[in-house]
Order: C-alpha cells, then sequence, then structure tokens
C-alpha cells in the first residue's frame, strides 16, 4: 500500500511531487514543525502539540491557515488512509511558495504538509538496558523554543554519534550546560534522588513528552526540580534518561565514558517508563491524552 500524505487540500501518494519547488520550506527552512505520537489509533497530547505548532507559528509570524477542528479531521483521515494505529504524525507547516527572496512574500498561503508513519512499540528490552549518549557542543541558534524545521546542527550531531557508536548525542552549552539531546529533553535523578530536567526557555524545545513526564513525576510523587545541570553532574548522576514523543521516555545508562548508576535502567527511570506506558494505553486510548 502507498503511503498517503496531505499536502495543501489534497491526499496524494508521498512520492508524487506536490510541493512547489520553490517553496520557502525547502530554500529557506522558512517552516515549523510536529511530530505526534499515535498509540492505540489516537494521537497523543495532540492538544500540547498543536498549542505548540500555533506558538512556534506566532514566533515566526505565521497565522493558523485553518480551525484547530479542521487540522485535528485531517490527522485522523492521514491516519485512517495510511490504516495507522501506533506510530507518528509529522505536519509542516511553510511560509508557502514564492519566487526567492528573504522578505515575507505579501499575498502568499502557507503550506501544509502531514505525513503518518508506523512505528514499533518500544522495545522492553531497550527500554531496560538503556542507551550511550555522547556530549557534543551544542552549535545551534538561539531561538531553540521554536520548532524550527532548521535542523542542521541536530542532525549533524545525531550522525556524529551514530559515527562514533551512541544512541545519541547530549548538547552541551559554552556554559558547560547541558541543553538537551539532538531531538529529546535531557534528565538526570540525582545522588539526593531529585528528579532534574532543565526549565523551560528559549535554549531548549519544551518537550510535550517532558511535560507529561513532569506531570506523571508528580503523580508518583518523585520529588522533582527544575534547573540546569552540568555535563559533569550528569557523569555523576544516579540515573539518567531522555524523553520525546518518539522515543517516549528512555534510560540513558552511559555518556561518553562514563556509567550511569549501575549501568542499567534506575528504579525511578522505570517507575516513570511504567506509568507513561499505562497512560498510553489507559488515557490515550480512552482519547484523554493531553488533558492536563
Ligand atoms: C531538540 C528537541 N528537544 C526535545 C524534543 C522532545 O520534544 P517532544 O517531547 O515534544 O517530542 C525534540 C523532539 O523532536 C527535539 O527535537
Amino acid at each position: 500500500m502507498s503511503r498517503i500524505a496531505y499536502v495543501n487540500g489534497r491526499y496524494v501518494p508521498i512520492s508524487q511531487p506536490s510541493v512547489e519547488v520553490e517553496d520557502r520550506g525547502l530554500q529557506f527552512a522558512d517552516s515549523v514543525y510536529e511530530v505526534i505520537l499515535v498509540s492505540g489509533g489516537k494521537p497523543v497530547d495532540e492538544e500540547p502539540h498543536l498549542d505548540r505548532l500555533e506558538r512556534s507559528m506566532g514566533e515566526i509570524h505565521l497565522a493558523p491557515a485553518m480551525s484547530r477542528r479542521a487540522l485535528k479531521l485531517i490527522l485522523r483521515r492521514v491516519l485512517r488512509r495510511n490504516r495507522i494505529n501506533d506510530g507518528m504524525l509529522y505536519l509542516q507547516v511553510t511560509r508557502g511558495a514564492a519566487p526567492r527572496n528573504p522578505a515575507f512574500p505579501s499575498d502568499t498561503r502557507p503550506s501544509l504538509i502531514v505525513t503518518a508513519r508506523r512505528l514499533a512499540p518500544m522495545n522492553p528490552k531497550d527500554l531496560a538496558e538503556g542507551v550511550a549518549v555522547t556530549a557534543l557542543p551544542d552549535l545551534r541558534w538561539k531561538r531553540c523554543d521554536i520548532k524550527s524545521v532548521a535542523l542542521l546542527p541536530n542532525i549533524l550531531a545525531k550522525q556524529q554519534a551514530l559515527d562514533a557508536g551512541f544512541f545519541d548525542a547530549w548538547l552541551v552549552g559554552e556554559d558547560g550546560l547541558v541543553t538537551e539531546g539532538s531531538a529529546s529533553n535531557a534528565w538526570i535523578v540525582t545522588a539526593d534522588g531529585d528528579l532534574v530536567t532543565r526549565p523551560a526557555s528559549p535554549a531548549i524545545l519544551r518537550g510535550v513528552t517532558r511535560m507529561t513526564a513532569i506531570r506523571l513525576a508528580g503523580e508518583l510523587k518523585i520529588p522533582f526540580v527544575e534547573r540546569p545541570f552540568s555535563l559533569a553532574e550528569a557523569k555523576a548522576a544516579r540515573e539518567a534518561f531522555l524523553t520525546s514523543a518518539s522515543a517516549t521516555v528512555l534510560p540513558v545508562v552511559c555518556i561518553d565514558e562514563a556509567v550511569i548508576g549501575d549501568g542499567r535502567a534506575g528504579p525511578l527511570t522505570m517507575a516513570l517508563i511504567k506509568r507513561y506506558r499505562a497512560y498510553l494505553s489507559k488515557d490515550a486510548a480512552a482519547g484523554k491524552a493531553g488533558a492536563a
């Protein structure tokens, strides 16, 4: 079955050319996006993802081209047409097509692209064994809170990590503080048992999974502190993990040469993974995901 994408009002095979060559998303990365986990046929945390899309659009001076109701209908149609129950939705909004010129075009309609693909649920063994990350300098711009498609520093860091045998990179600012992963938020558990993640600021993306994990940690009564932490502190942490819509909650058991805890997913991380899975199977299936 050929995959079907939504592109500017039409449902088309994904391989069919359907975006103009002079689309500003292609030429300037003048575009923002979202990735939403789909569990049991439902987009998980749909409202906060669409809130963040609207915020990213607002920050680059793009007005919503349609109502949220209409957008949600498109998401469901894309899922249905691709017969996806568990997977990912990808939404991209660009400023549209216009003769190449950095200035905003005056009468161009934004482009909207929606695709979906299947994604196998995380393997319990991978979840228990965790992944290794390498620390790399954060080379990104100063508005990482905007979910821009300009991801070159992120993908270069990811590839550098993969080439060196790591699962991902944790990015570190010039101040020695960890910002986030190349496509995830970074967390540690300190020797005192505090769960720590960096506060929302322009230095990081405000992860939707991050917000859900904060809420679930609260339900589990895990002591939580929102503050920056250094690479040295992360390497000495008792536990570490990362969060994102696609990886959900994933234990980090090595940072470069440093083994975290006993080299396996720690108890707080496992408790959070268990709670997040319950959230996916109960709340998401009931259509309540994202209702904070
Ligand atoms: C740089 C960055 N940080 C954090 C995240 C996690 O965000 P979310 O939990 O909304 O997927 C992502 C997700 O793609 C990301 O690209």
